[in-house]
């Protein structure tokens, strides 16, 4: 599907995927790099004319409902009247799979097309962070990088900006097993914030593993890779983002014969990713234990 398309009556719709990161989250806010992709899932906004002020029309974004920073963001990005914003998302809000790094392209594409142009790279990362930031408080800028981006990326929170450089991933078995809770991205970033310094070590000792696991994600060396996933998941708990369910659903995955295992995104619930050599018999496994579990592609860079 092509990012921006015009249909009749002067309407636009905008495309952006979600993402998974696959390792570094948190310690990417400190400044260490993570990894992340883009999924092919995500979030559709369409502008049509309306008369009057500028209002959300109808927003199907699971667990969104009634949160009034939607309003914030679509007021942030769009003009003022004259604008009906609808917004489709199969991204569940919460779950650590960028719901609103992909809103927040979404919204700045469809503006730009709104206006008959294109958003490019950079205008999607810039104006898109003051849609995260309205969601997140103090994001690294991580999600809705990689939902502008698509493909893998390396990211990295330089003193002089974002550094992304884009990955050559191998293909990955990927089970996303989703624990069915919502964490809340802006308060566990403050609660690690607030445990810093005594949690700078474990943040470090994310950055480190994410720079040393670059040539198995390159490789696929699932082994490696998978040892790595449980490693940043313990490190996670650490810092103190994982929870029982998260936990749960680690061991019911590695007891399946996943190389590994780790949540995904901010934590506090959201999903857990597996890297599982044979990934339909962990999806199987899962359903059998009443746990949503699905595999997701790359959504190209
Ligand atoms: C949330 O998807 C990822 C975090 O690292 C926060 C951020 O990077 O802004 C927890």
């Amino acid at each position: 599907m092509d990012a921006v398309t015009r249909g009749p009556g002067g309407r636009v719709q905008a495309f952006a995927p979600g993402k998974l990161i696959l390792l570094g989250e948190h310690a990417v806010v400190y400044g260490h790099p993570a990894v992340a992709i883009a999924v092919d899932r995500g979030t559709t906004v369409e502008l049509s004319p309306v008369d009057g002020p500028s209002r959300v029309l109808r927003a199907d974004i699971p667990g969104a409902e009634g949160d009034p920073r939607l309003a914030a963001a679509v007021a942030s990005q769009v003009p003022a009247r004259g604008v009906g914003v609808t917004i489709r998302s199969t991204l569940p809000v919460g779950r650590g799979m960028g719901s609103s790094g992909a809103l927040a392209v979404a919204l700045v594409r469809a503006a730009a097309a709104w206006q008959g142009r294109q958003a490019d790279l950079d205008e999607c990362i810039q104006r898109g962070f003051q849609v995260e930031r309205i969601f997140h408080g103090t994001p690294s800028g991580l999600d809705h990088s990689v939902s502008a981006r698509g493909g893998a990326l390396a990211y990295r929170r330089g003193p002089d900006g974002p550094v992304l450089s884009p990955l050559q991933v191998a293909a990955l078995p990927l089970v996303v097993l989703d624990t069915g809770l919502a964490g809340d991205t802006a308060t566990l970033v403050a609660a690690v914030r607030a445990r810093r310094p005594a949690v700078d070590p474990a943040l470090a000792a994310i950055g480190a593993l994410v720079t040393a696991l670059l040539p198995a994600l390159a490789t696929g060396d699932l082994p490696t890779l998978g040892r790595g996933f449980t490693e940043n998941q313990r490190l996670l708990q650490a810092i103190g983002v994982s929870t029982p369910e998260i936990e749960a659903l680690v061991a019911f995955a590695l007891a399946q014969g996943a190389h590994g295992a780790k949540l995904a995104g901010a934590g506090g619930g959201g999903v857990v990713i597996a890297l599982h050599p044979e990934p339909d018999a962990l999806l199987r496994a899962a359903r059998e234990r009443g746990v949503p579990a699905f595999s997701v592609g790359v959504w190209p860079g």
